[in-house]
């Protein structure tokens, strides 16, 4: 099957359980509500979610329990974006082709749709639990590393250094990425590991390609933030240079960031395709990682 139009039905098929997770607008708490479901509707590209259906596959998943975990990563990676925006870190107005959740509804809302969604991602996590077909051990296994991932050891972690840090060499500036950007990307891939019951040996080797294509997304994330357009990357260009930010660009150059870009990939391709001499092999999954070299946004 075309690559393309696979990746376009798997959307779809991802978007929908999104969606179906989604809390009801409605009751005296109903503003922050519609904040909430205002910027997970927003779009994206829905990455990690599918990172996670398609890990989960590789390793012989077929249940529904994936899929509030699916709905949860998207919840926080989503409130992660909602905050990082806000006037007090980022600054920056758009978001997914839309205004940014603080500019259509102030930033209080913005702070509280981003806990919301932050709490609410685990409330649906947990809804896994009940059902019947559910392996607890597994899930609770699950959990736990969306929460670390997620928390200070992981996502907040990297915020917080993203924030403080002032010209970062580039040992920090891994740091940074290792936790603001590809904690969530091995928090995805890790889950959908656990989930369809990979080994402690293969949970370590998802790991740590995740980790390298979570370094590698960043990369591209500050190629495009100076290359692209906004009409492309529905989110501002040159939000880096204008909070005088270092990133793996400023410190290594356009080219040698690209470079390094394509190297990590092609390393977290070769590691999951080491899993095949088991037998575990998902074609799309490689594709998929393989699509995000070269990604316009
Ligand atoms: C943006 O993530 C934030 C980074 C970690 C670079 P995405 O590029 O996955 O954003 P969406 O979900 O497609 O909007
Ligand atoms: C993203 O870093 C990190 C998050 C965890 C939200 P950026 O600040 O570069 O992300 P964008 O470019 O705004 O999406
Ligand atoms: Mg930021
Ligand atoms: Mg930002
Ligand atoms: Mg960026």
């Amino acid at each position: 099957m075309n690559f393309d139009r696979e990746l376009l039905e798997k959307g779809k098929e991802v978007e929908s359980v999104i969606v179906s997770f989604l809390p009801k607008e409605e009751g005296w708490a109903k503003t922050v509500l519609e904040a909430m479901n205002y910027s997970v509707c927003a779009g994206g590209k829905r990455l990690r979610p599918m990172l996670m259906a398609e890990t989960y596959k590789l390793f012989g998943g077929k249940d529904k329990v994936i899929e509030p975990f699916m709905a949860a990563i998207e919840m926080i990676h989503t409130y992660s974006l909602v905050h990082d925006d806000l006037p007090a870190m980022d600054n920056d107005e758009y978001r997914r082709g839309r205004k940014t959740t603080w500019v259509m509804y102030g930033d209080a809302m913005a702070i509280l749709a981003g806990d919301g969604l932050l709490n609410y991602a685990f409330e649906t996590a947990l809804k896994s639990f009940e059902m019947p077909q559910t392996d607890l051990e597994r899930a609770a296994k699950a959990l736990s590393i969306l929460a670390k991932k997620a928390g200070i050891y992981g996502m907040i972690g990297g915020q917080t250094a993203d924030i403080e840090a002032q010209n970062p060499e580039i040992r920090q500036l891994l740091y940074i990425y290792e936790h603001k950007t590809a904690a969530l990307i091995q928090a995805a891939m890790m889950v959908g590991a656990v989930l369809a019951g990979a080994n402690d040996d293969q949970v370590k080797i998802v790991e740590q390609a995740a980790f390298e294509i979570g370094i590698a997304f960043q990369i591209q994330d500050d190629i495009l933030d100076v290359t692209s357009t906004l009409e492309t990357l529905g989110k501002p260009i040159g939000s880096d240079e204008k909070n005088q930010k270092t990133t793996y660009v400023t410190l290594q150059g356009l080219e040698k960031a690209s470079c390094e870009q394509k190297k990590l990939s092609n390393h977290a391709i070769e590691l999951l395709e080491s899993l095949q001499e088991n037998g575990f092999e998902n074609v799309f999954l490689i594709e998929l990682i393989r699509s995000l070299i070269t990604r316009i946004k």
